[in-house]
């Protein structure tokens, strides 16, 4: 066993851990004024929102007004949304649009004005896009202007650990600020330490906690996990969306197939019969916001002892087909599937995490110097249910929430202490890879079958019980073992299976996502499930 000290400690003004929609954000935002840092775990665009397809909603159209924005978004959400964060983000989608299509995103356009597409749970049309594959321009266009700024550093390859906070201080001061992250090197395996005034957690997601998910592998839930471990409350984590259309396909797993498809008159049948079974389920057939629409899917599977469902727009016509959806044409065409003529399988699947970490409208957490920003966070907009392409649209408003918020406040930060080294005397590498791999598949297969769609008690308890048991074991490795990036997302997979469960357990009716046999009812009141540490 030896002692090893980091070299150097990397300060800067500012923190992004997270280089989607909500850290490039914060940081363009920033970077006039000061020097940021925005640190990925893989490349720059590995996020969920280069994979975004359907588009980000603003009230745009004649006749559409902010206010039934708002309601369409507290509907989606059963209720449980925080009226005055849906009220802050609706009104600023339309400023919030005109700055990305300053930043050069081409979006679709028709005639002089932008084409808006429809989504489910949406009364008008509202979502612009870039035909079918928005997330993709929009990060090019975010880290092309990054990349171009002199004051903005981005970091890849750079797996965060675990915040900085008053007790890894060199001498403690007692401030119960958070100063920066610890973070693994892939490059050479080593812990660095980066501080700075303030922290802007923007990690994305935890969608990779479930066994089929829509969302990219690095959906682990760190920065989530990172926080509650820090000492941040967590909010709503039995909120876990699945999305209704996942590509059903024994090789290419978790494609998704946009929701503006159904927007656009796709239609939902059973295979062999072609029977369209949603008017049998709710009035707003297709369009229903998505925990209606991918319960009733999940419905009939179970119940007909289906592999999938099929989702149907060949009755649009080829040309239609091939300028709206070009990416989703393409892909399919290379499984074999042609969507002008043919229906596509499909089933639901995780999409979207809708809890996280607790923030109030200027993005800032429990804890001094911290902020949390797009899906890692839990700001009030989603409620119990997103309403679909109003992801994006919170990471954009609460990104720059963030941003002016440390710029106004910036006298009132102070400056980072000296902090302690990363304890690198555990040098041993592991040889039991092999154990890391299967507890990541033990765990996403359980919250498949037991914390899904439809959910009980008792199979809520069984994860309990099999999470309680991988945590020690993780948790053993982890004391023992050189960290790894692989080892790092197990523990912080672990931990927000825990959050979700724990989450659910606690919720005594079905509301938006959350649908127990136990407890079917929905209760008067809409209550928060609020985590404390
Ligand atoms: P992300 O874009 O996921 O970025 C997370 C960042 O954090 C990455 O840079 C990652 O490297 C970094 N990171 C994570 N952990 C660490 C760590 N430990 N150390 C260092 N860095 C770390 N929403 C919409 O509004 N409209 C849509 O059309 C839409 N379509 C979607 C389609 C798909 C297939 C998926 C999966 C999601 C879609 N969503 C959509 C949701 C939306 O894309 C995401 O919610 C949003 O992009 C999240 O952005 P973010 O900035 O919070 O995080
Ligand atoms: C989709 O294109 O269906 C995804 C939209 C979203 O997640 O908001």
């Amino acid at each position: 066993m030896r002692e090893t000290r980091v070299p150097e400690t990397k300060t800067s003004d500012v923190l992004i851990i997270g280089s989607g929609a909500a850290g490039l954000t914060a940081a363009l935002n920033l970077a006039d004024r000061f020097k940021v840092t925005v640190l990925a775990k893989g490349a720059m665009n590995e996020g969920s929102t280069a994979w975004a397809q359907g588009g980000i909603a603003a009230v745009l159209e004649e006749g559409d007004t902010f206010e039934s924005h708002i309601e369409d978004t507290m509907i989606a959400g059963a209720g449980l949304n925080d009226r005055a964060t849906v009220e802050f983000v609706v009104t600023q989608a339309p400023a919030a649009i005109a700055r990305l299509e300053e930043l050069g995103v081409p979006f679709a356009t028709e005639g002089n004005a932008l084409h808006l597409t429809r989504e489910g749970g949406h009364s008008h049309r509202r979502i612009v896009h870039v035909a079918d594959a928005t997330g993709w321009a929009v990060q090019e266009a975010l880290q092309r202007a990054a990349t171009d700024h002199p004051n903005i550093t981005l970091v890849p390859d750079m797996v965060a650990i675990d915040l900085a906070t008053g007790k890894h201080e060199e001498r403690y001061s007692g401030a119960g600020h958070v100063w920066g992250v610890y973070a693994v090197n892939r490059a050479t395996g080593r812990v660095e330490v980066y501080t700075a005034r303030a922290t802007i957690l923007a990690t994305g997601g935890a969608g990779r906690t479930y066994l089929f998910s829509t969302a990219p592998r690095g959906a682990t839930g760190d920065g989530i996990a990172m926080a509650w471990r820090a000492g941040c409350r967590v909010s709503n984590m039995e909120m876990m969306q699945f999305h209704p259309t996942c590509l059903y396909n024994l090789e290419v797993k978790n494609f998704l197939i946009t929701e503006a498809v159904r927007g656009e008159g796709g239609h939902l049948l059973i295979p062999e019969t072609g029977y369209r079974f949603m008017p049998d389920f709710d009035p707003r057939l297709e369009l229903a916001p998505r925990d209606v629409v991918a319960r009733a899917i999940d419905h009939e599977i179970k119940r007909l002892g289906l592999d999938y469902v099929h989702l149907d727009i060949s009755h649009k016509g080829e040309a239609f087909i091939r300028e709206h959806f070009p990416n989703i044409h393409e892909k399919l065409l290379g499984l074999g599937i042609d969507m002008t003529k043919d229906p596509i399988p499909v089933v639901p699947a995780q999409h979207y995490t809708c809890g996280g970490v607790v923030v109030d409208l200027d993005g800032r957490t429990d804890l001094p110097g911290l902020y949390a920003a797009g899906e890692c966070s839990e700001s009030g907009l989603h409620g119990a249910n997103r309403l679909a392409s109003n992801s994006l649209l919170e990471c954009f408003v609460f990104g720059e929430a963030c941003a002016n918020h440390i710029a106004e406040h910036w006298d009132e930060l102070p400056a980072p202490p000296p902090i302690r080294a990363w304890d690198e005397s555990r040098v041993e590498d592991s040889d039991e890879e092999v154990v890391i791999k299967q507890n990541w598949t033990e765990i996403r297969r359980f919250m498949w079958n037991y914390v899904g769609i439809v959910r009980t008690t008792k199979r809520l308890e069984r994860a309990q019980h099999r999470i309680r048991m991988l945590t020690d074991e993780v948790n053993d490795y982890y004391g023992h073992f050189r960290v790894t990036p692989d080892l790092i997302e197990l523990r912080n997979l672990l931990q927000t299976a825990e959050l979700i469960v724990r989450s659910a357990l606690h919720r005594h009716e079905s509301r938006g996502l959350h649908y127990t046999l136990d407890y079917p009812d929905l209760l008067p009141e809409a209550v928060d499930t609020i985590l404390v540490p």
